[in-house]
């Protein structure tokens, strides 16, 4: 497995535990009170788990399996900024949810996010193609 493809799924597993602890915290909540503020993790629960897990395993998987030149997967560094920025806006959007005064910090986080996903396109793009038979 490549090391950026490492990277990808390393995080994703580690959201994975992270977002699923969130999520029991926030099922206890709803059986046994625990804290008011425990209903405030929702929003890092669906990050963690949805962009996180979800979308980091898929990346970094897909970046280890499309196809590839040779041995060579192209120019790598927008698949490199994709792990960067996604990971920058998930922590955005995660602190906007604690941070009430920093009202752009959603918007930021989001726009880190699509700027992520945007450039690993750019990088998977000519690596999604068919099969060269003979
Ligand atoms: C990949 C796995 C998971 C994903 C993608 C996920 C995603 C989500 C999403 C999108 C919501 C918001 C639903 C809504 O607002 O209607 C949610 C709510 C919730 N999740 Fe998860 N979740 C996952 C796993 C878990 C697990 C393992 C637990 C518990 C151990 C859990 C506990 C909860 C709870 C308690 C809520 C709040 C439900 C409510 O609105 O009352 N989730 N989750």
């Amino acid at each position: 497995m490549p090391r950026l493809s490492v990277w990808f799924v390393r995080a994703s597993l580690i959201y994975l535990m992270v977002g699923f602890t969130l999520g029991a915290l926030l099922l206890a909540n709803k059986g046994v009170f625990l804290h008011p503020l425990v209903w405030r993790l929702l929003p890092a629960h669906i990050e963690l788990l949805l962009m996180g897990w979800v979308v980091l395993l898929a990346l970094g998987v897909a970046f280890w399996i499309l196809p590839r030149w040779q041995t060579k997967r192209g120019n790598e560094k927008p698949a490199w900024a994709a792990l960067l920025l996604i990971n920058l806006g998930l922590w955005c959007v995660i602190a906007a949810a604690w941070l009430p005064g920093y009202d752009d910090l959603l918007w930021w986080g989001r726009s880190l996010e699509a700027l992520g996903v945007a450039a690993f396109a750019f990088h998977a793009w000519p690596r999604v193609k068919p099969w060269v038979e003979g």
